[in-house]
């Protein structure tokens, strides 16, 4: 049985504040062209290119559930409907593995359609992340929100969405993830300036998009994992176009940082880039090398192969 918050307030304080900031909703924007990814992604959703056996967005959603929410709004787009279909249950599938005693592969297809409950919000026209990310104004009303971008996987012990969790849980505020990059790859992200507070938590003090090495006030990089609270939609509906004549989340967040705080998490795991062709193919062989069934096998071509090449 659930504690109401009306008890909890009576039990404890502290329960209450735990249950205000319990975060049930997830957001996924997925509505971008994949311009870094084509010709793949012209008449496929590069949210559903393969990380060895698994689309990238099934990665995220199993991060976002891992962390204990199952509510989750993707932002679509045209040329989307794989992302759906791949995520709805497919009956007609699952009685033919039913009737072919595939049940290893009928429990994984099952376990991929009721593990969240997704809803899908189109938006209108791409006009960048900030843009999308205000499509989910309705959906999560007044509740702050986990915020993950597709072109990121994140291994780690503790799922980083839930540490992001953790950490509005303590402070009430949003919170961004941060992971250090090289300084030439800064004009690649949003880059903070930021005090140290604690052991990995940084107060931000100013944001800024993709700024070029010679101007970066850091090299931490915001990683593509965000706990927002709702005051960032009037934010977003009031910062003008940014970098690349886009609305860019990052300007939101530098808006409201004038009114709120905002942490940053510089947070526990590997992030795998999987937003550009070559660090895509780095992560396929990593996973690669550590997949249960083929893992063994692929070492050894790749060994041979660093050996004598492939063949001409
Ligand atoms: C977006 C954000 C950027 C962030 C990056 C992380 O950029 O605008 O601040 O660092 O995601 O992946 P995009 O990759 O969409 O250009």
């Amino acid at each position: 049985m659930g504690l109401s918050v009306e008890f909890a307030q009576q039990f404890s304080p502290y329960i209450a504040i735990m249950i205000h900031r319990n975060i049930r909703k997830a957001v996924i924007p997925v509505a971008g062209y994949g311009t870094r990814f084509l010709p793949a992604s012209k008449a496929q959703p590069k949210e559903m290119f393969l990380v060895v056996d698994k689309p990238t967005i099934q990665y995220v959603v199993e991060e976002a559930v891992a962390a204990g929410i199952q509510d989750i709004l993707m932002i679509i787009s045209k040329g989307k409907r794989a992302i759906e279909e791949h995520f709805d249950p497919n009956r007609e599938l699952e009685a033919e593995l039913e009737h072919a005693g595939r049940t290893l592969e009928l429990e994984e297809i099952r376990r991929i359609s009721s593990m969240a409950n997704i809803h899908y919000v189109w938006q209108r026209e791409l006009n960048g992340l900030g843009d999308a990310v205000s499509y989910a104004k309705h959906h999560v009303g007044d509740e702050a929100f986990a915020l993950l971008l597709g072109d990121t996987i994140v291994e780690s012990n503790t799922p980083v969405t839930r540490q992001l969790i953790d950490i509005h849980q303590r402070y009430g505020e949003s919170v961004v993830a941060f992971e250090q990059v090289a300084l030439d790859k800064v004009s690649r992200y949003g880059i903070m300036k930021g005090r140290l507070i604690e052991d990995g938590l940084y107060h931000i003090e100013d944001l800024v998009e993709k700024p070029a090495p010679e101007s970066a006030p850091s090299n931490l990089a915001i990683a593509g994992r965000y706990l927002l609270t709702p005051d960032i939609f009037p934010s977003l509906e009031n910062i003008p176009q940014g970098k690349n004549n886009e609305i860019q989340l990052t300007d939101a967040l530098r808006m409201l940082l004038q009114q709120k705080p905002i942490y940053g998490l510089h947070f526990e795991g590997d992030r795998y880039d999987i937003g550009n062709k070559l660090d895509f193919l780095k992560t396929n062989v990593i996973f690669g090398l550590r997949h249960a069934e083929l893992g063994a096998e692929f070492r050894q071509f790749l060994r041979l192969l660093s050996d004598t090449g492939p063949d001409e």
